[in-house]
């Protein structure tokens, strides 16, 4: 499995088109969830012509290896309340399921307007919370992933594709 630099900018600039028709220019807060979504969130929010607020968000939920410890930390929040806005998380790929299950429970409590998720890529053979992904660029196979802001170990974020990691 690979996704070219080429192939993962048309599918972004598409994702882009359809958020930017959804929202119809009403303000959106575009949640980038750290690390993984920086690049992803940093080509999407420049694909959306429309009314965009870009906020961070620090999660952790990986030791140094490949599979989730299953517990989701905030590792830094929000710099502005989002109640009443329309949020849109970001993230960079959906796995179990646990992380974006946990921030969809905490966003929640806060009172947006509306709640939904972009994630670059899903693994739906490792679901084990399912979650809605409003705006999804691949599905993917049960295969650990690196490159366009995913690491193994924090490595490779830096790549501009994604690939496997053949000895992960
Ligand atoms: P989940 O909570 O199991 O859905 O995992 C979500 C997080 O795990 C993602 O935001 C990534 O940081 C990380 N992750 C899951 N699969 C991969 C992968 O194949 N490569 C790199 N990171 C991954």
């Amino acid at each position: 499995m690979f996704y070219s630099a080429e192939q993962i900018a048309a599918r972004v600039a598409e994702l882009g088109a359809q958020i930017a028709r959804d929202y119809a220019g009403q303000p959106v807060v575009l949640v980038c969830v750290l690390k993984g979504s920086f690049v992803f969130t940093a080509d999407l929010c420049r694909a959306i012509d429309g009314n965009v607020r870009i906020e961070f968000l620090g999660v952790q939920s990986y030791g140094e290896g490949t599979e989730t410890s299953g517990q989701v930390q905030i590792t830094q929040d929000l710099t502005r309340p989002i109640e009443g806005e329309h949020v849109l998380l970001v993230e960079d790929i959906v796995d179990t399921g646990l992380t974006i299950a946990h921030l969809l429970d905490l966003f929640r409590t806060r009172k947006p307007a509306s709640l939904k998720v972009c994630a670059l890529l899903h693994k739906p053979s490792r679901t084990r919370i399912e979650v809605p992904i409003d705006y999804l660029g691949f599905t993917i196979e049960d295969k650990f992933v690196v490159g366009y802001g995913l690491d193994f170990a924090q490595r490779y974020r830096n790549l501009p594709f994604i690939g496997i990691v053949e000895h992960a």
